[in-house]
């Protein structure tokens, strides 16, 4: 591939989008719509296309509110915050499989309905609620800009959440399941995004090998643009299995940033990577994998049980992404390379801001399947057993 001339900043902006779409076609171009024709490129069914969505929502909210809140709140029962304050509407928008390119596929047609084995309210015992929500959802989903043409290594764009980000790459490529780019999103002004704490996690098998990463941003019904300084132009780098790393320089400043945007993130390159010392590693040298721990005893008196009584039931092995994500299953059996696992996952400047803890807080918006149930007591006593054997790793 021509990849270095081929691949240049000015194919990502939008203002280039009619050209592109002409020329596109062995380029190793990211974030582009598969549509092209510049902006309006949605309008499909002709007429220019409106935001109607928030205007939807901002009507069955009272209802929803009423329907689903008191489990969905944070530190609710159903450990699915997506109707969080201050603002209900960014929190269903940035939760994981509401809203979708295809309405009928939204988690809130699927599984919220008689049947679908959810515990809590179905919408469909309230039939003219279960009209407003699925005229939302799909007046939500022509905002979704057309995904991009196949076979670029481009992630599906996905609505980032005010916090901690964790974007799994498997949808690139299978081999990489389980690494993942996490990032903290804080927005600066209405029109800047700030990513920071970029890093990259990789797998006990999986490495990853990848150039010239580039953030976009897709406003609701427009054609996307790239991150305008992008960022990670000369960026070539390699991580090896089991390890944690900083994306380039870690921090991120999209000033092309507009309200309710989806995030878009593609790559020149991004593919599994196989480091010697990686292979060396799992063959058998067991012992201390790469940043192994120096104090395995305190983990197993303090962190052990409290990861085997809430965790291992998922990243034990029963559930293929969670485990590829964070792998307990050595758990009992060689909790070194466990506790390695959960290190990766640890915060030592501010153990309190740990990804480990992060993710399973009851009371926050990260996108986790799994939050206690709602009882913040019970993360409490987690993250206090936990945090105990953090503070003994030198
Ligand atoms: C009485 C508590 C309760 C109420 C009320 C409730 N839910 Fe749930 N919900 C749960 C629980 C518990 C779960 C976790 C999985 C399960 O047990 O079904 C859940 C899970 C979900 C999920 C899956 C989330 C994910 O990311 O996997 C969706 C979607 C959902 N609920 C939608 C709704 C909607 C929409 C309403 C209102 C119409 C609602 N729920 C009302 C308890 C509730
Ligand atoms: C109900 C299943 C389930 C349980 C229980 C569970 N997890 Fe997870 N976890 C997952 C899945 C699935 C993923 C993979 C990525 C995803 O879909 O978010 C994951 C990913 C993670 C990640 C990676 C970061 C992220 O957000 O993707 C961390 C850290 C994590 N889990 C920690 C924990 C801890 C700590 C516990 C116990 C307190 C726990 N998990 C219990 C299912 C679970």
């Amino acid at each position: 591939m021509r990849a270095s001339n081929l691949f240049r900043l000015g194919l990502l902006l939008s203002s280039m989008a009619a050209a592109v779409a002409s020329c596109s076609k062995d380029e190793p171009f990211v974030l582009q719509t598969s549509g092209g024709g510049g902006a309006g490129g949605n309008g499909g069914e002709g007429g220019a296309f409106v935001d109607n969505g928030k205007l939807l929502f901002e009507a069955l909210e009272p209802d929803l509110t009423a329907a689903c809140a008191s489990c969905h709140e944070p530190n609710g029962l159903g450990d699915a915050p997506f109707l969080a304050l201050p603002d209900r509407y960014s929190s269903v928008l940035s939760w994981p499989g509401v809203v979708t390119a295809d309405p009928q596929q939204s988690l809130f047609l699927t599984y919220s309905v008689a049947g679908a084995g959810h515990t809590g309210t179905n919408l469909d015992g309230d039939p003219s609620l279960m009209a407003k929500v699925e005229e939302w959802l799909t007046a939500e989903s022509k905002a979704i800009v057309a995904p991009v043409e196949e076979g670029t290594p481009t992630l599906p764009a996905f609505t980032p959440i005010l916090g901690l980000n964790v974007v799994y790459l498997a949808p690139l490529d299978k081999d990489l399941e389980g690494v993942a780019i996490a990032f903290t999103a804080s927005k600066l002004t209405e029109t800047s995004l700030k990513l920071e704490g970029l890093e990259v996690y990789t797998t006990a098998t999986t490495g990853l090998h990848v150039v010239h990463p580039v953030f976009a941003v897709y406003p609701k019904g427009e054609d996307p643009t790239a991150d305008p300084a992008d960022s990670f132009s000369g960026l070539d780098a390699r991580f090896d299995e089991g390890t944690v790393g900083p994306l380039g320089v870690g921090t991120l400043i999209l000033t092309n940033w507009k309200a309710e945007a989806k995030l878009g993130l593609g790559f020149e390159l991004a593919e599994p990577y196989v480091s010697s010392a990686g292979t060396g590693g799992m063959g058998g040298g067991g012992g201390t994998v790469e940043g192994g721990c120096a104090d395995v005893a305190s983990f197993d008196a303090n962190a052990l049980p409290a990861l085997t009584n809430s965790c291992v039931n998922c990243h034990g092995g029963n559930n293929g992404q969670a485990t590829a994500a964070l792998d307990l299953s050595d758990l009992a059996n060689n909790s070194g390379a466990a506790c390695a696992q959960v290190k990766n996952r640890v915060n030592f400047g501010n153990p309190q801001a740990s990804q480990l803890f992060i993710t399973t807080d009851p009371g926050g918006n990260a996108g986790h399947p799994f939050k206690f149930g709602g009882n913040a007591g019970a993360f409490q006593g987690f993250r206090d057993n936990v945090t105990v054997w953090i503070e003994s790793e030198p």
